[in-house]
């Protein structure tokens, strides 16, 4: 059993204060008679919500994928620094979405979000290897010692071993990594291992995901497909 209200904020009708007023002006019936209590305990495998005679299916599962600004910690809440949750649409605010992985502050570009705990284990889990592609700038300039270094599995200065990755060159200063697994500033300690100071980064790929149509600072839900895509990662 779980109250009215919040099985409408879960099905996407609307934040907590537009549900009251949709509530308050009688557009929402449960098994056909009109409800406006939105404290009353219903059964969401037995009773039928609807709003506006449109049945309301209750918790969605979402994934949401945001082009990230640097500036904003990955969070769910924090009492000094700016949070990604706070770029979430209104609408996507109280669906019990959490960030899928962690990019650091200063850190720009692809971020999921998800509702689904399994899924969000899943993405996480170095086992899987999903692969992230980040973009940076740094100092020095990377050669083919560092690629096989890479390649190899580098070990970071306080000992830490990591999984093989890729790194591309691209320029004097700028190259692609690709790494599985999500260490806590693994990219930035992988190049400081290597003398190369991270100076500008961002994720640009995740699993089969890009950033494309979605601006700094934006979000979009995932379609089906997309999400089934993740599933089967
Ligand atoms: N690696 C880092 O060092 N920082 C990030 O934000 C992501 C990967």
């Amino acid at each position: 059993m779980e109250r009215l209200d919040k099985f409408l904020c879960d099905s996407g009708a609307g934040t907590r204060s537009q549900v009251k007023q949709i509530l308050k002006t009688g557009r929402i019936s449960v098994d056909g008679k009109p409800e406006k209590d939105g404290s009353r305990k219903i059964d969401p495998g037995r009773n039928q919500v609807t709003l506006d005679g449109t049945p309301m299916g209750g918790k969605r599962r979402l994934v949401v994928l945001m082009n990230k600004p640097a500036g904003f910690i990955t969070a769910t809440e924090d009492p000094s620094d700016k949070t990604v949750m706070e770029l979430l649409p209104e609408e996507l605010r109280h669906l019990d979405l959490k960030p899928v992985g962690r990019l650091d502050k200063e850190t720009e570009g692809l971020l999921l979000f998800t509702n689904d705990g399994g899924l969000l284990h899943r993405l996480i889990s170095p086992k899987k290897e999903v692969p992230k592609v980040y973009y940076a700038r740094h100092e020095g300039q990377a050669d083919q010692e560092d690629v096989d270094a890479f390649a190899q599995g580098l070990t970071l200065r306080d000992g830490t071993r990591c999984l093989s990755a890729r790194l591309t060159p691209l320029g004097q200063g700028e190259s692609e990594i690709t790494v599985c697994e999500g260490k806590y500033h693994q990219v930035r300690r992988m190049m400081a291992s290597r003398n190369m100071t991270v100076t500008y980064l961002e994720r640009i790929r995740e699993g089969g995901l890009s950033l494309e149509g979605v601006e700094r600072g934006q979000c979009r839900c995932l379609t089906e497909e997309e999400m089934q895509e993740l599933d089967a990662l």
